[in-house]
């Protein structure tokens, strides 16, 4: 076998040293230095350049091709990524340890009939996989397990089964057999992604890489993958709560803002079309300190509910505590509650909460917090079939929103009576369209007495 050349590199600086070393001597960064191939074997890189064929082109002069893409079974994934899966397109599923990822794609190499799927795990046995796939249910007779964690016997069983579409469960237990550092280390996930990356390009198979995730929330690893990859995906969710979000955190086929919603049942993973219904559905009694807000999520309205709780704080420092929603963001519309409306909340316990466990960046949520927190502070519900979509600044001013038109449309179609939006929005429609009655409010102010009058 012809040799091959290694070195070592600072992960920081990129200075390079033929043997590991612990302090790197030119940017001073501590175990920083991995081990990477410079070079493999036989290929000749300077006889390969002068071969080359490409030569640059004026952009108006590349030819288009029609991007083809595979609708899967699972309409959830097909919104994240933008259609579908597009051939030869490198994936990476991030997630928390048991969040569903290897369910999810299982079953998707389960449903997808007239599809030969090859699904590669290096973290279970087959005979653990079919007690998995037995709860799923086995519709597509051409879905492969194939329990190996060598990347050059991976290799193998990829060139000559000629799947359509391949599943590789994790990529941290995947080991190259050129590299001696164990498996999960950088040096192996970047060259085994690497190599999963050119047989993916050169065979146009679309290829789906579970990668696990860190204590931060990264996966591991600094970005490598990240950077390599064409989609990533990232399951995430309360364990303990049963609906699963799957957004898009990067796609080069497609947006990022679409997300998928799954329930965890007992026989996997349900895709959630509805999602308003479940989220705000077990609301029977009236409860202050709860209030319904029309959010966006890519181009799919969801109607959320927020629960806020204010009380007397017991110890001398004020709580706060936010669950799927900015803690700094609810900080700044308690400080605005606070100079404008003039509530003592400084020394007030806050707590947040979007039920179901999701999260949301939303800003048009703003609006339903502030009355959430108002609701609780007074101990007075809001009534039922009323909703919020107003961003709120930091003078007080109530803001618009983008797509209102579609966040009123879902409210009236779930039956809401009363909606909350800001007077700014009402030029962008026309208000005799809805048959919900709208609200319009200027300031944080007015809402208190619009709301409890
Ligand atoms: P898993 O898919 O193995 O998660 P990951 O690969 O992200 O680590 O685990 C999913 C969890 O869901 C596991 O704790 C068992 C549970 N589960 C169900 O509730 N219903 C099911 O049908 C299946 C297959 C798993
Ligand atoms: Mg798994």
């Amino acid at each position: 076998m012809a040799k091959l050349k290694k070195a070592y590199f600072c992960q920081n600086c990129g200075a390079q040293a033929s043997k590991w070393v612990g302090k790197c001597p030119s940017c001073g960064e501590w175990n920083t230095y991995v081990e990477e191939i410079i070079e493999k074997g036989n290929s000749n890189s300077t006889v390969k350049s002068s071969q080359s064929k490409s030569k640059p082109v004026a952009v108006q002069d590349v030819e288009n091709q029609p991007q083809l893409r595979y609708r899967t079974p699972n309409q959830e994934l097909n919104r994240v990524l933008g259609g579908g899966i597009v051939p030869g397109a490198l994936h990476l599923f991030g997630g928390e340890p048991g969040i569903g990822k290897s369910t999810l794609l299982l079953q998707l190499g389960l449903a997808w009939q007239g599809i030969k799927v090859l699904y590669v795990s290096g973290e279970e046995s087959q005979q653990q996989i079919k007690m998995r796939a037995e709860r799923i249910g086995i519709s597509n007779k051409q879905c492969f397990l194939l329990a190996e964690t060598n990347l050059q016997s991976i290799l193998q069983h990829l060139e000559k089964e000629a799947a359509d579409v391949i599943v590789i469960d994790s990529i941290q237990t995947l080991h190259s057999s050129l590299i001696e550092s164990s498996a999960g280390s950088i040096s192996q996930i970047r060259e085994c992604a690497g190599e999963l990356m050119r047989f993916a390009k050169q065979s146009s198979t679309p290829v789906f890489l579970v990668g696990h995730i860190n204590k931060e929330g990264s996966i591991a690893g600094p970005k490598v993958l990240e950077h390599m990859v064409d989609v990533v995906l990232q399951f995430e969710g309360d364990r303990n709560h049963m609906y699963r979000i799957l957004r898009s955190a990067k796609n080069r086929f497609g947006p990022t803002n679409e997300l998928g919603i799954f329930e965890m049942q007992g026989s996997g993973l349900k895709e959630v079309a509805n999602p308003s219904e479940i989220l705000i559905s077990n609301r029977k009694e009236q409860l202050s300190g709860s209030a319904i807000a029309s959010s966006l999520e890519g181009m799919r309205p969801i109607l959320i509910e927020i629960q806020a709780l204010v009380s007397s704080a017991a110890y001398g420092t004020p709580q706060r505590s936010a669950t799927g929603f900015d803690l700094r963001r609810l900080n700044m519309l308690l400080a605005v509650l606070e100079k404008r409306c003039g509530f003592r909340l400084a020394s007030k316990d806050v707590f947040l909460n979007l039920a179901g466990g999701i999260k949301v960046e939303d800003p048009a949520l703003d609006l339903a917090i502030v009355s959430a927190i108002l609701s609780s502070t007074e101990d007075i519900p809001i009534a039922p079939k009323v909703c919020f979509a107003a961003e709120v600044g930091l003078s007080g001013e109530i803001r618009p929103v983008n797509k209102v038109d579609q966040r009123i449309q879902e409210a009236q179609k779930l039956g809401f009576e009363k909606m909350f939006i800001s007077k700014y929005n009402l030029k962008s429609i026309q208000t005799t369209d809805f048959k919900i009655e709208l609200i319009s409010v200027g300031k944080v102010e007015e809402v208190f007495n619009k709301l409890f009058s």
